[in-house]
Protein backbone atom coordinates (compact mmCIF):
# COMPACT_ATOMS: atom_id res chain seq x y z
CA UNK A 1 0.00 0.00 0.00
CA UNK A 2 0.98 3.30 -0.39
CA UNK A 3 0.92 5.94 2.75
CA UNK A 4 1.15 9.31 1.95
CA UNK A 5 1.65 11.85 4.68
CA UNK A 6 1.99 14.83 5.49
CA UNK A 7 4.70 16.18 7.00
CA UNK A 8 5.68 19.49 9.09
CA UNK A 9 9.34 19.98 10.62
CA UNK A 10 9.28 21.44 13.98
CA UNK A 11 9.47 25.28 13.81
CA UNK A 12 8.80 25.46 10.14
CA UNK A 13 6.30 27.75 8.51
CA UNK A 14 5.90 25.23 5.38
CA UNK A 15 3.93 21.98 4.92
CA UNK A 16 5.00 18.91 2.25
CA UNK A 17 3.64 15.38 1.58
CA UNK A 18 5.77 12.54 1.51
CA UNK A 19 4.62 8.92 0.47
CA UNK A 20 5.63 5.39 1.87
CA UNK A 21 5.52 1.95 0.18
CA UNK A 22 4.08 -0.66 3.21
CA UNK A 23 3.44 -4.15 3.28
CA UNK A 24 1.64 -5.03 6.18
CA UNK A 25 2.86 -8.51 7.89
CA UNK A 26 -0.80 -9.10 9.72
CA UNK A 27 -4.45 -8.02 9.26
CA UNK A 28 -4.47 -6.81 13.01
CA UNK A 29 -1.88 -4.08 11.76
CA UNK A 30 -3.67 -0.69 12.74
CA UNK A 31 -2.49 2.98 11.35
CA UNK A 32 -0.08 3.27 14.83
CA UNK A 33 1.47 -0.16 14.15
CA UNK A 34 2.36 1.00 10.76
CA UNK A 35 3.97 4.34 11.61
CA UNK A 36 6.19 2.38 14.54
CA UNK A 37 6.89 -0.31 11.59
CA UNK A 38 8.15 2.34 9.13
CA UNK A 39 10.31 4.40 11.82
CA UNK A 40 11.63 0.83 13.17
CA UNK A 41 12.98 0.51 9.45
CA UNK A 42 17.07 1.05 9.61
CA UNK A 43 16.95 3.74 7.45
CA UNK A 44 13.42 5.31 6.33
CA UNK A 45 13.16 5.62 2.39
CA UNK A 46 10.39 7.96 0.37
CA UNK A 47 8.61 5.81 -2.36
CA UNK A 48 11.41 7.96 -4.45
CA UNK A 49 14.24 6.16 -2.22
CA UNK A 50 14.55 9.25 -0.91
CA UNK A 51 16.29 8.90 2.84
CA UNK A 52 13.32 10.27 5.03
CA UNK A 53 12.83 11.54 8.64
CA UNK A 54 11.21 9.19 11.42
CA UNK A 55 7.61 10.16 11.57
CA UNK A 56 6.61 12.86 14.47
CA UNK A 57 2.89 11.41 15.95
CA UNK A 58 1.78 10.43 19.85
CA UNK A 59 0.50 7.48 21.01
CA UNK A 60 0.48 6.24 24.50
CA UNK A 61 -1.84 3.35 25.24
CA UNK A 62 -2.19 1.90 21.82
CA UNK A 63 -5.94 0.67 23.33
CA UNK A 64 -7.95 3.34 22.33
CA UNK A 65 -8.28 4.70 25.89
CA UNK A 66 -5.63 7.57 25.77
CA UNK A 67 -6.50 9.90 22.48
CA UNK A 68 -3.40 10.74 22.26
CA UNK A 69 -2.98 8.95 18.58
CA UNK A 70 -5.99 10.85 17.26
CA UNK A 71 -5.58 12.41 12.88
CA UNK A 72 -6.90 13.00 10.25
CA UNK A 73 -7.53 9.31 8.68
CA UNK A 74 -7.85 9.81 4.83
CA UNK A 75 -9.30 13.02 5.81
CA UNK A 76 -11.91 12.00 8.57
CA UNK A 77 -10.66 12.63 12.38
CA UNK A 78 -10.13 9.09 14.29
CA UNK A 79 -7.65 7.35 16.40
CA UNK A 80 -4.45 5.89 14.54
CA UNK A 81 -4.19 2.91 17.39
CA UNK A 82 -7.82 1.60 16.28
CA UNK A 83 -7.53 2.21 12.65
CA UNK A 84 -7.16 -0.99 10.94
CA UNK A 85 -5.07 -0.72 8.06
CA UNK A 86 -7.39 -3.14 6.05
CA UNK A 87 -10.34 -1.23 6.37
CA UNK A 88 -8.39 1.67 4.87
CA UNK A 89 -7.52 0.53 0.94
CA UNK A 90 -4.37 0.63 -0.62
CA UNK A 91 -3.83 4.09 -0.52
CA UNK A 92 -3.64 5.87 2.85
CA UNK A 93 -3.80 9.73 3.57
CA UNK A 94 -2.52 10.62 7.62
CA UNK A 95 -2.36 13.95 8.21
CA UNK A 96 -2.57 15.75 11.77
CA UNK A 97 -5.89 17.25 12.94
CA UNK A 98 -6.67 20.62 10.97
CA UNK A 99 -8.62 23.26 14.57
CA UNK A 100 -5.58 22.90 15.87
CA UNK A 101 -1.63 24.46 14.71
CA UNK A 102 0.23 21.87 13.76
CA UNK A 103 3.80 20.99 15.84
CA UNK A 104 5.57 18.43 13.75
CA UNK A 105 4.28 15.97 11.53
CA UNK A 106 1.02 14.00 13.00
CA UNK A 107 0.88 16.27 15.94
CA UNK A 108 -1.16 19.14 16.98
CA UNK A 109 -1.21 21.54 19.60
CA UNK A 110 -4.81 20.84 21.25
CA UNK A 111 -3.86 22.53 24.76
CA UNK A 112 -6.53 24.76 24.33
CA UNK A 113 -9.03 21.56 25.09
CA UNK A 114 -6.91 21.81 28.50
CA UNK A 115 -6.73 25.13 29.30
CA UNK A 116 -10.98 25.39 28.90
CA UNK A 117 -11.02 22.57 31.05
CA UNK A 118 -8.75 24.85 33.51
CA UNK A 119 -10.57 27.98 33.25
CA UNK A 120 -14.16 25.83 33.18
CA UNK A 121 -13.00 24.46 36.54
CA UNK A 122 -14.32 20.94 35.89
CA UNK A 123 -13.91 19.78 39.11
CA UNK A 124 -15.75 19.05 42.63
CA UNK A 125 -14.69 21.57 45.23
CA UNK A 126 -16.75 20.68 48.23
CA UNK A 127 -18.50 17.09 47.77
CA UNK A 128 -20.36 15.44 45.40
CA UNK A 129 -23.74 14.02 45.77
CA UNK A 130 -23.72 9.94 44.57
CA UNK A 131 -26.34 8.28 43.59
CA UNK A 132 -26.41 4.92 41.00
CA UNK A 133 -28.73 7.20 38.86
CA UNK A 134 -26.08 10.47 38.65
CA UNK A 135 -23.49 7.39 38.44
CA UNK A 136 -24.18 5.93 35.42
CA UNK A 137 -24.64 9.75 33.67
CA UNK A 138 -21.28 10.75 34.93
CA UNK A 139 -19.53 7.63 34.44
CA UNK A 140 -20.57 7.75 30.89
CA UNK A 141 -19.30 11.36 30.27
CA UNK A 142 -15.69 10.40 32.29
CA UNK A 143 -15.35 7.92 29.56
CA UNK A 144 -14.53 11.24 26.98
CA UNK A 145 -10.57 10.49 25.85
CA UNK A 146 -9.67 14.49 25.43
CA UNK A 147 -9.05 13.32 22.04
CA UNK A 148 -10.58 16.14 19.76
CA UNK A 149 -11.58 14.21 16.86
CA UNK A 150 -15.42 16.03 17.67
CA UNK A 151 -13.48 19.23 17.43
CA UNK A 152 -12.66 18.76 14.11
CA UNK A 153 -15.90 17.87 12.60
CA UNK A 154 -17.90 20.44 14.59
CA UNK A 155 -18.61 23.75 12.71
CA UNK A 156 -18.94 25.42 15.58
CA UNK A 157 -15.68 25.06 16.97
CA UNK A 158 -13.06 27.43 16.47
CA UNK A 159 -9.61 27.53 18.48
CA UNK A 160 -10.24 31.44 19.53
CA UNK A 161 -14.27 31.64 20.07
CA UNK A 162 -14.84 30.86 23.89
CA UNK A 163 -16.86 27.72 22.78
CA UNK A 164 -15.51 24.17 23.86
CA UNK A 165 -17.01 21.61 21.78
CA UNK A 166 -17.88 18.27 23.37
CA UNK A 167 -14.42 17.92 24.48
CA UNK A 168 -15.24 20.98 27.00
CA UNK A 169 -19.11 19.80 27.78
CA UNK A 170 -18.44 16.07 28.62
CA UNK A 171 -16.31 16.93 31.44
CA UNK A 172 -18.66 19.41 32.22
CA UNK A 173 -21.58 16.74 32.03
CA UNK A 174 -19.70 14.50 34.25
CA UNK A 175 -19.45 16.37 37.25
CA UNK A 176 -22.77 18.71 37.18
CA UNK A 177 -25.00 15.68 37.90
CA UNK A 178 -23.52 15.22 41.18
CA UNK A 179 -22.48 18.89 42.41
CA UNK A 180 -24.26 20.13 45.73
CA UNK A 181 -26.70 23.08 44.68
CA UNK A 182 -24.20 25.76 46.08
CA UNK A 183 -21.69 24.94 43.16
CA UNK A 184 -24.50 24.26 40.71
CA UNK A 185 -25.50 27.38 40.40
CA UNK A 186 -21.83 28.91 39.19
CA UNK A 187 -20.72 25.93 36.96
CA UNK A 188 -24.49 26.03 35.55
CA UNK A 189 -23.62 29.14 34.49
CA UNK A 190 -20.54 28.04 32.73
CA UNK A 191 -21.86 25.52 30.91
CA UNK A 192 -24.52 28.14 29.32
CA UNK A 193 -21.57 30.52 28.14
CA UNK A 194 -19.16 27.95 27.14
CA UNK A 195 -20.98 25.07 25.52
CA UNK A 196 -24.75 25.33 26.07
CA UNK A 197 -25.12 29.06 23.93
CA UNK A 198 -22.31 28.32 21.11
CA UNK A 199 -23.61 24.74 20.71
CA UNK A 200 -25.82 24.63 17.27
CA UNK A 201 -27.23 21.10 17.80
CA UNK A 202 -25.82 19.64 14.34
CA UNK A 203 -24.60 16.38 16.33
CA UNK A 204 -21.73 16.07 14.12
CA UNK A 205 -19.77 15.15 16.86
CA UNK A 206 -22.13 12.09 17.78
CA UNK A 207 -21.58 10.00 15.01
CA UNK A 208 -17.30 10.82 14.82
CA UNK A 209 -16.40 10.04 18.80
CA UNK A 210 -14.13 7.10 18.69
CA UNK A 211 -15.82 6.21 22.40
CA UNK A 212 -19.06 6.30 21.24
CA UNK A 213 -20.24 7.85 23.98
CA UNK A 214 -24.04 8.92 24.32
CA UNK A 215 -23.67 12.84 23.55
CA UNK A 216 -27.20 13.35 22.87
CA UNK A 217 -28.17 11.62 26.22
CA UNK A 218 -25.57 13.45 28.20
CA UNK A 219 -26.04 17.18 26.45
CA UNK A 220 -30.08 16.14 26.71
CA UNK A 221 -28.97 15.61 30.63
CA UNK A 222 -27.11 18.76 31.51
CA UNK A 223 -29.43 21.55 29.53
CA UNK A 224 -31.96 19.92 31.74
CA UNK A 225 -30.08 20.69 34.57
CA UNK A 226 -27.90 23.53 33.94
CA UNK A 227 -30.49 26.02 31.61
CA UNK A 228 -33.37 24.55 31.97
CA UNK A 229 -33.31 24.30 36.31
CA UNK A 230 -34.81 20.56 36.10
CA UNK A 231 -32.47 19.01 39.35
CA UNK A 232 -32.33 15.14 39.12
CA UNK A 233 -34.75 14.10 41.63
CA UNK A 234 -34.06 10.99 43.92
CA UNK A 235 -36.59 8.44 44.40
S1 LIG B 1 -23.83 19.30 18.32
FE1 LIG B 1 -22.88 20.28 16.51
S2 LIG B 1 -22.35 22.35 17.23
FE2 LIG B 1 -22.74 21.12 19.06
S3 LIG B 1 -20.71 20.33 19.66
FE3 LIG B 1 -21.65 18.75 18.35
S4 LIG B 1 -20.92 19.20 16.28
FE4 LIG B 1 -20.54 21.03 17.52
S1 LIG C 1 -16.47 13.55 23.12
FE1 LIG C 1 -15.63 11.81 21.97
S2 LIG C 1 -14.66 12.75 20.18
FE2 LIG C 1 -14.95 14.38 21.68
S3 LIG C 1 -13.04 14.49 22.82
FE3 LIG C 1 -14.42 13.11 23.96
S4 LIG C 1 -13.94 11.06 23.19
FE4 LIG C 1 -13.04 12.51 21.73
S1 LIG D 1 -2.65 5.48 21.65
FE1 LIG D 1 -4.12 5.83 23.22
S2 LIG D 1 -5.97 6.08 22.11
FE2 LIG D 1 -4.51 5.57 20.58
Amino acid sequence: MIVEILRHKLGSTESFYQSFKYKPEDERETVATMLENLNLQKELKDIDGNKADKIVFRKSCLQKKCGSCAMLINGKPGLACASKLKDLGDHIRLEPLKKFPVVEDLVADRSIMQENLKLMKTYFEDGAIVSEKRNTLSYEASRCLQCGCCLEVCPNFMIDNGFTGMAGAMPLSRIINELPKQRLKQISKTYSSYVYEGCGKSLACVDICPAKIRIEELLANSNAIAVWKRYIKEK
